[in-house]
């Protein structure tokens, strides 16, 4: 390099050097800064994120009761419900009232109820103003009754499903299930529980009188903003969907129970969008599960906590001593996720959720029996097929939800083995249509006891992997399927959601109706 005569105003490498300095001191003075910002942002999003609520919700006002459904029996035997989805406002604790959506009611629904063996028909009237679907969660029942995606009810139209309750006494529950906006219909209240008796359920003394000692826990988290409406979306970062601030329990914030005997059944239900539940007492009581999602265990399991993740249902009954007090609560849960992830969604939480007063006189309470029901083992070695699921972003098996496709085609009479893997960061919870199944394993280990009797949604954290048997008995329509999804309603309107047919043996699957508008079963 040959060096040119030094001109005023012309850089020498000298000082083009020490310009290249100043530069990058200048420049890593910003990056410095720009760090020590997105790290402020990070630590404020991380600190702001925890809600500890213990010992601090003043439980002023009674727990709510989601009334009995009315019902007629019709001239065909039939036991009709009416329901109607509408827009209306309640009283959720903001001292002004909460535009909300709700079921014969301002908001949530009745619960129905309905025995073995019966015929039901339930006619169900939109007037919320938009198209929406009611979906029976855990139901057994012909595709086309299932209401989902595909039994979109539209405005002002009625839609009438109607089938033959055919499995045993459970908690289920019934919610929207559009393709896209499940979560903001639920969200705004659209949900309720469906009860099923059996003769099983009918002869055993556990607590059964509806409201007094066997009492609904719809489980919900909601945040309001300064208008007192609800908020809807995701906090910033978090990916599993909307988590709330405070808890909602069937409609009421706050909530107390009064109890008048020694032992309340409790069936709690986990309606929220996206929070994961870590049951337990403010005095860390043990408790007694007697039922999951699909009914009665063989025994009951007693316990100090129980973990629920959106869709599960667990029934417990818990022994109060006269005149005493505790909170049901809502512990910190093992998300199985890094720090930042557990942290934004709820994971760190402690909530406290509804407290229950015992009167000063108990009325006497049976005992608990020892033993249940019988829950037939489903055998593995049976199985017809084998599926693997992957769960991961927004998809399952890499793709994700398409109304027109079909991912699995399932014969009519046979039991399959579905082994679902959540190879995703964040927890994710899976959950089948038409059937109940039962856990083979889940994260290489048999399944708790809680784990052990009729699931239709598991939670499954990063890495873990559930082996699910299920019996596919009834209800053959190549061109109607049902369907599977992660049941954080935000992944699942992002499309983590497929699509099974039950097809008689040797048939195809065949294509959804394409007019996405079924309105008669
Ligand atoms: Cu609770 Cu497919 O839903
Ligand atoms: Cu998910």
């Amino acid at each position: 390099m040959t060096r040119a005569p030094v001109l005023d105003g012309q850089e020498t490498p000298r000082r083009r050097r020490s310009r290249l300095r100043r530069l990058v001191v200048r420049s890593a003075r910003v990056v410095v800064l720009l760090v020590a910002l997105l790290a402020a942002l990070l630590g404020w999003t991380y600190v702001s994120a925890e809600t500890d609520t213990a010992g601090k919700v003043a439980f002023e006002r009674p727990l709510a009761i989601p009334p009995l459904a009315p019902s007629r029996v019709d001239d065909q035997g039939r036991r009709v419900f009416d329901l109607g989805l509408q827009q209306g406002s309640a009283d959720l604790g903001q001292g002004q009232p909460t535009p909300t959506w709700g079921i014969n009611g301002d908001y949530l629904g009745p619960t129905l109820r309905a025995r073995r063996g019966e015929e039901v028909l339930v006619n169900v009237t939109n007037h919320v103003g938009e198209e929406t679907t009611l979906h029976w969660h855990g139901m057994h029942l012909p595709a086309r009754m299932d209401g989902g995606p595909h039994q979109m009810i539209a405005p002002g139209e009625t839609w009438s499903p109607t089938w033959q309750v055919d499995q045993p006494a459970a908690t289920l529950w019934y919610h929207p299930h559009l393709h896209g906006a499940t979560a903001d219909h639920v969200l705004r209240g659209l949900a309720g529980m469906f009860l099923l008796d059996d003769a099983q359920s009918r002869r055993l003394d556990l607590p059964h009188e509806y409201g007094v000692d066997d009492v609904p826990l719809v489980v919900q988290d909601r945040s309001f903003d300064d208008d007192g409406e609800m908020e809807e979306g995701a906090r910033f970062l978090n990916t599993t969907g909307f988590v709330g601030d405070t808890v909602v329990v069937n409609g009421t914030v706050g909530p107390y129970l009064d109890v008048q005997t020694e032992l309340v059944r409790l069936r709690v239900l986990n309606a929220s969008n996206a929070r994961i539940y870590n049951f337990g007492f403010d005095d860390d009581r043990t408790f007694a599960m007697v039922a999951s999602d699909g009914g009665l265990l063989e025994a009951p399991h007693q316990t100090d906590r129980l973990l629920l993740s959106p869709g599960e249902r667990a029934e417990i009954v818990v022994q109060m001593a006269p005149g005493e007090q505790t909170v049901l609560r809502s512990y910190p849960a093992d998300l199985g996720s890094n720090f930042l992830t557990t942290r934004l969604a709820g994971g760190d939480d402690t909530l406290d959720i509804v407290q229950l007063r015992a009167a000063e006189r108990l009325r006497q309470s049976p005992p608990l029996p020892g033993q249940l029901v019988d829950v037939p083992e489903l055998d593995p070695a049976a199985a017809a097929a084998t599926r693997e699921f992957s769960l991961s972003g927004t998809q399952i098996n890499g793709a994700n939800m398409d109304m027109e496709r079909i991912g699995e085609t399932v014969a009519l009479g046979t039991t399959e083995e579905w082994r679902v893997t959540n190879d995703d960061g964040q927890p994710h919870s899976f959950h089948v249509h038409d059937v109940q199944f039962q856990i083979l394993d889940i994260a290489g280990a048999e399944p708790s006891p809680s784990l052990a009797g009729w699931k239709d949604t598991v939670l499954l954290r990063p890495g873990e992997t559930a082996r699910l048997v299920m019996a596919f008995s009834d209800y053959a329509d190549p061109d109607r399927p049902y369907m599977f999804h992660c049941h954080l309603l935000a992944n699942e309107d992002s499309g983590m959601m497929g699509q099974f047919v039950v097809v008689s043996p040797g048939d195809e699957a065949g294509s959804p109706p394409s007019a996405p508008h079924e309105h008669h079963g």
